[in-house]
C-alpha cells in the first residue's frame, strides 16, 4: 500500500523556466528558491547544470544556500550531464540527479535516431553512473504517454534495477486524459515496483489540453505519490501542472485523495506573486488558488451570502493561501504610515533606501488617487532594481503626434557621478525612441526580444507593470519598472535589462 504522503516536486526552476521569453538570473533563481524552500515543496529541481554555464551556476548556487528541500538538477542520459548534475547539487544536504530519456517511437527515430535497444542501454548506463554519485536518482521515459506501455514500462523496470528511486512518467506533450492516464500509472505501479516500498511513482503533465491538474491528481488513486508542478503552471508551450493548485486540492479535498502534503499554504500567493514578478508572466485574473479574483465575488448575492457566512461561496480560506488584507495608501499618507504599510508588508529598507522610496511613493501618489498593498510593492521593488543599476535615467522627454515622427530626450547619470548627459532617439512610437534613445546612451547593439506591459491594477490612473527582455551580444537579460506611464516604465525597464547587460559584459 503506499503511504499517505504526497511528495511535491517544484519545477519552476527548469521546466518552468524553459517557457518562451523567460530568463532568470541566478540570483532571481536564487530568491524563488528561497521562497519554495519557505513553501516547504519536498524537491526543488533548481535546473539542467549541462545546458550552460549560467545554469550551473544557479544549480550550484542554490545547492549551496538552500536548506530544507532535496536539490534536483535535471540530466539527459548522457555521461557528461549526469557529472555536471553532481558537481551542481553535491553541496547541497539532500540532492538527487534526474535522468531523462525519450522511449516515444517518434522521439526514438526522429529526434534521438536510436533504436529501443540503444535507448534502454542508454538508460541502464545512466542511472548507473547516477547511483555512483547519490543514492538518490530519479528516471523519466520522456514522452512516456505516447510510447510503447510495454517498452516504456521495461525501461523503468532496467532503471529500478540499476537504483532508481523515483520513476517518474511525464506526460510531455498533454496528450493522456485522466482515464488513459490512471491505467498507465497503475501499470506502472504494479509492474515496475512489485513488492518495492522504497520507490516512488512520479507524475509529470503538460498542460497542452488543460489536464494536467486533473492528470496529475487521477495519478494519486493509481498509487502515485510525487507530483511534479511549477508556479502558477508555467513551463513549455501551454505550461505544467501548477503545484500550488495540486498543493491547495489534496488540502481541500483530503477526504477524496487520502494523502497530505507537508506545504506551508501561507506561502502560496507571496510564491506565486514572486515567480510572476521575476518571470514577467502574469497571472490570469481567474487562475485558481491565486488569481486576483480567485476570492473576489461580484454579485449581489455572493456578497451578501459571504458577509453572513465566507463558506457560503468559498471552498478555501485566503488567509490560508497567503491571500492578506488590503493595504491602501494616499497622498496624504506621511513616513508613519507608509513605514506601517511596508512592515506589515514584511519589507524592512535601510534609511536611505526608505527616503528614496517615500520619495518615489510620493511621486506616485500626487498622480494617483489611492495606492494599493500590489502598487507599493511595484514601487519598492522599482526602487531596488534602480539603486543597483550602473546608469540611471535622471529624465526624459517625448513627442510626436499623428504626422510627426516621434522622437524621445533622454538624460541619463553613470554610477555616482553627477555629469547629466542627453541622447535623443526617433521611432516607430514614443516607446521605440525611447528605446532609441536609450540604446545610444549605453552605446550598446541591443536586439528587443519581449516587450510585455501588465496592468497592475484596474482603472484609467491605474499603475502598469512593464517587462522587456533584450539579447545583446549573445545573451539575454530582462527588466522591469512600474509607472502610471507606460512611456516613462517603459523606459526604465529597458534601462534596467541594460544594466545587466552592462554588468554581465563588465563581469
Ligand atoms: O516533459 C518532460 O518530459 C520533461 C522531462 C525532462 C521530465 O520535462
Ligand atoms: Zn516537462
Amino acid at each position: 500500500m503506499p503511504h499517505d504522503k504526497l511528495i511535491i516536486f517544484d519545477t519552476t526552476l527548469r521546466d518552468g523556466e524553459q517557457a518562451p521569453g523567460i530568463a532568470l538570473t541566478p540570483d532571481e533563481k536564487l530568491a524563488i528558491a528561497r521562497q519554495l524552500a519557505k513553501l516547504r515543496v519536498d524537491v526543488i529541481e533548481a535546473g539542467f547544470a549541462a545546458a550552460s554555464d549560467g545554469d550551473f551556476y544557479g544549480v550550484s548556487q542554490i545547492a549551496r544556500k538552500v536548506k530544507g528541500p532535496v536539490i534536483a538538477s535535471l540530466a539527459r542520459s548522457l555521461p557528461d550531464d549526469i557529472d555536471r548534475a553532481y558537481d551542481a547539487v553535491r553541496h547541497a544536504d539532500r540532492h538527487r540527479i534526474h535522468v531523462f530519456q525519450s522511449t516515444s517511437p517518434i522521439h526514438m527515430e526522429r529526434m534521438l535516431r536510436m533504436t529501443p535497444e540503444e535507448v534502454m542501454k542508454s538508460i541502464v548506463e545512466s542511472v548507473r553512473r547516477a547511483r555512483r554519485y547519490t543514492d538518490d536518482v530519479e528516471f523519466s521515459p520522456q514522452d512516456a504517454t505516447r510510447s510503447d506501455p510495454d517498452f516504456m514500462i521495461a525501461c523503468c523496470q532496467a532503471a529500478v534495477r540499476e537504483g532508481a528511486t523515483t520513476i517518474n512518467i511525464p506526460d510531455t506533450v498533454g496528450f493522456a486524459t485522466p482515464d488513459d492516464y490512471v491505467e498507465l500509472l497503475r501499470r506502472v505501479y504494479g509492474e515496475v515496483l512489485g513488492e518495492r516500498d522504497d520507490v516512488i511513482v512520479s507524475t509529470h503533465c503538460h498542460n497542452d489540453l488543460g489536464l494536467a491538474v486533473a492528470n496529475s491528481l487521477s495519478a494519486i488513486h493509481a498509487g502515485a505519490r510525487q507530483i511534479e508542478g511549477a508556479i502558477n503552471g508555467i513551463g513549455e508551450r501551454a505550461g505544467n501542472t501548477s503545484t500550488e493548485e495540486i498543493i491547495m486540492a489534496v488540502r481541500t479535498r483530503r477526504d477524496h485523495f487520502g494523502v497530505d502534503v507537508a506545504a506551508n499554504t501561507e506561502e502560496i500567493v507571496p510564491t506565486s506573486r514572486l515567480v510572476s514578478r521575476l518571470t514577467g508572466y502574469p497571472v490570469q485574473f481567474n487562475k485558481a488558488v491565486v488569481g486576483r479574483n480567485a476570492f473576489a465575488h461580484e454579485s449581489g448575492i455572493h456578497q451578501h451570502g459571504v458577509l453572513r457566512d465566507r463558506e457560503t461561496y468559498e471552498i478555501m480560506d485566503p488567509i490560508s493561501v497567503g491571500a492578506t488584507s488590503q493595504i491602501v495608501l494616499g497622498k496624504h499618507s506621511g513616513r508613519a504610515g507608509f513605514g506601517d504599510a511596508l512592515s506589515k508588508l514584511g519589507i524592512v529598507l535601510e534609511d536611505e533606501q526608505f527616503a528614496a522610496a517615500f520619495r518615489r511613493f510620493k511621486d506616485v501618489a500626487d498622480r494617483k488617487i489611492e495606492i494599493n498593498e500590489r502598487e507599493l510593492r511595484a514601487i519598492i521593488r522599482q526602487e531596488h532594481a534602480r539603486s543597483e543599476g550602473t546608469i540611471r535615467m535622471v529624465s526624459m522627454s517625448v513627442s510626436g503626434g499623428s504626422h510627426v515622427t516621434p522622437t524621445s530626450t533622454v538624460r541619463v547619470v553613470r554610477g555616482d557621478g553627477d555629469e547629466v548627459r542627453e541622447f535623443t532617439g526617433s521611432g516607430g512610437g514614443m516607446v521605440d525612441a525611447t528605446f532609441d534613445a536609450l540604446k545610444k546612451a549605453f552605446g550598446l547593439d541591443v536586439k528587443l526580444l519581449d516587450y510585455r506591459v501588465v496592468p497592475v491594477t484596474a482603472g484609467a490612473d491605474a499603475m502598469a507593470e512593464v517587462n522587456v527582455v533584450v539579447q545583446v551580444g549573445g545573451s539575454t537579460h530582462g527588466g522591469r519598472a512600474v509607472s502610471t506611464d507606460v512611456v516613462e516604465g517603459s523606459g526604465h525597464a529597458f534601462v534596467e535589462a541594460l544594466n545587466r547587460a552592462l554588468s554581465a559584459i563588465d563581469g
